[in-house]
């Protein structure tokens, strides 16, 4: 875990647009929405939130939504992400999205926050210690 040093203006930024990313999650299937935001080098910010539908299992979480808008903007550094449920409990990225975050955005940190609260702060090799990645297929 990351110390509960302050996040600071530019991390508290970023956690608000995840939780005003969150206000547009489609989730009429579980209720349980979700809001992401990625920051990149230069400070942009991308947000996304969780999509449901019909067949259950297309279901794309807030993270990948979050990645894959800003991937399609053209390939970054990412630094952060933040996620936000309402959730007493911190809300981690699933493990699909950990594997897709380690492949595009590398070991960034991860901020896990509910409507109001930081939750927790890690590395994204914490919560993906022993990664399958492209290094292995070299
Ligand atoms: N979900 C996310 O969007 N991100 C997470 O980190 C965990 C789960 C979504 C997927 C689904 O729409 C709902 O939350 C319940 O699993």
């Amino acid at each position: 875990m990351i110390g509960s040093d302050a996040l600071g203006d530019a991390g508290m930024a970023l956690v608000e647009a995840a939780r005003r990313a969150r206000e547009h999650a489609i989730a009429p299937y579980s209720s349980f929405k979700v809001g992401a935001a990625l920051l990149t080098r230069d400070g942009r910010i991308i947000g996304g939130c969780n999509v449901e539908n019909a067949s259950y299992g297309l279901t794309m979480c807030a993270e990948r939504v979050a990645l894959y808008k800003a991937l399609s903007e053209g390939r970054d550094v990412f630094t952060r992400i933040a996620v936000v449920a309402d959730t007493e409990e911190p809300t981690p990225p699933c493990g699909a999205c950990r594997q897709l975050l380690w492949e595009y955005c590398g070991d960034i940190e991860v901020v896990i926050a509910n409507l109001s609260e930081v939750k927790a702060r890690m590395r994204l090799s914490q919560l993906l210690p022993l990664p399958f990645d492209a290094r292995l297929l070299e």
